[in-house]
């Protein structure tokens, strides 16, 4: 029978898990056998008791080395990429990138590795989705963090003390996350403004309540993946002029402006982030792509020029329990499209697994990742 191994998180910070009991109990009506590393799931909120009553056995970390499938959220390290078996299969997130070393052990050890962000978007994968679902988590995750640390209340009020004027949030970038976030911060009261490139947004934001900041769409602005493409820096130093003003009226700056394979852009230059008011907030989700706004420290929190800015890394794992349920959803749906009567059936035909494979059968199959390694003599 197919082993499934999921195993606890060792990344810092990290507090999802790749499967929840309820998708244990799904991929066992796959004819898989579940093994969940004792503690896999605490920080996310599901106890080892609720994974052995929907069907899993409990094991320790060595389980890996003997299972034909490991998911996971996070890439595995070297070690844990060297320690499983030739022939198995890896499926969690695996930005090639910044983790050549384990995509060198899985390749020499024969591992099949999928990137699930990797995943094409179509119609038929939208419920194997990760990028979509944790950008939901993240998108929601990042106006919480504002108003916690926003010395102003979010609504208008008006009370016996006197009137409150609402937060005025501006979100660049709404995509995914983006139009979360804009959803999220309406819900909370706040006047929302948001920009992005892609023509097709515009509606989306004002379908949410918000004002589109309209700073025009260069040429040929969308992939045909519905993706943004790079700008040139001329048209990005227009987008600058334009948002200024509305950048120095917001309490609350949220971006998520990302451009897939390259750093984000800067759309916040210090000079623009000096004419926010002191005490306002800004909340970079794009800190682990280089950052939209000049000042973010990946992963830390710091106040310059009186501005607090929150370039916390994983935002999805600070709402660990749903971010978890969501992406252990598009796991399953994954495997629901590979896994037949017990069986894994890999054909590189199929458009979703062709594009999610990137280590088989001791090749780099993504291009870029093969270059990268080639480059360090790998
Ligand atoms: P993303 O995370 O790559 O980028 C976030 C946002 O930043 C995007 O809306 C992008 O247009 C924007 N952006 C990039 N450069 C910018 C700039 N210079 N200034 C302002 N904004 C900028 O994108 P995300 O959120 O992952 O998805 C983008 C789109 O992909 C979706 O809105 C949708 O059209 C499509 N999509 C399709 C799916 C499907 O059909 N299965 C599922 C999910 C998304």
């Amino acid at each position: 029978m197919v082993v499934i191994f999921v195993p606890k998180e060792t990344v810092a910070g990290e507090m999802r898990v790749a499967a929840v009991p309820e998708t244990v109990k799904g991929m066992q009506k796959l004819g898989l056998l579940m093994q969940v590393e004792h503690g896999a799931g605490a920080a996310a909120g599901f106890a080892d008791r609720d994974y052995a009553t929907a069907g899993a056995t409990l094991v320790d970390a060595m389980a890996r080395a003997g299972a034909d499938i490991v998911l996971g959220i996070q890439p595995p390290n070297p070690e844990q990429a060297s320690g499983q078996k030739a022939g198995s299969l890896l499926i969690c997130t695996l930005t090639p990138g910044s983790c050549l070393p384990s995509i060198r052990a899985l390749r020499d050890n024969k591992v099949t590795a999928m990137g699930l962000e990797f995943m094409p978007r179509i119609t038929r994968s939208q419920k194997m989705d990760i990028l979509s679902s944790q950008a939901t988590c993240g998108g929601y995750q990042a106006v919480l963090l504002a108003a916690v640390h926003l010395p102003k209340m979010f609504p208008l009020m008006m009370t016996a003390a006197g009137t409150l004027t609402p937060a005025r949030v501006l979100v660049l970038g709404a995509g995914v996350a983006g139009l979360q976030a804009i959803s999220t911060a309406r819900k909370l009261g706040a006047i929302v403004e948001a920009n992005d490139i892609r023509p097709a947004v515009k509606e989306q934001v004002e379908s949410l309540g918000a004002k589109f900041v309209d700073t025009g769409a260069p040429p040929d602005a969308e992939t045909k993946g519905g993706y943004a493409k790079e700008t040139t820096q001329e048209f990005l130093k227009r987008q600058r002029e334009t948002l200024t003003s509305h950048i120095a009226q917001a309490d609350v700056l949220i971006t998520t402006a990302l451009v897939p394979g390259r750093k984000a852009p800067v759309l916040v230059t210090a000079e623009m982030r000096k004419a926010m008011k002191p005490g306002s907030v800004i909340v970079d989700m794009a800190a682990g792509q280089g950052g939209n706004v000049e000042g973010t420290v990946a992963g830390e929190h710091v106040v310059v020029d009186g501005v607090k800015i929150l370039g916390d890394s994983n935002l999805p794992a600070q709402k660990a329990a749903d971010a978890s349920r969501m992406f252990a959803r598009n796991v399953h749906g994954f495997l629901g499209e590979f896994v037949k009567d017990g069986q894994v059936e890999l054909d590189f035909d199929n458009e979703i697994l062709a594009a999610v494979t990137i280590v088989h059968d001791g090749k780099v199959r993504h291009e870029p990742t093969a270059q990268a390694l080639a480059a360090r003599g790998n």
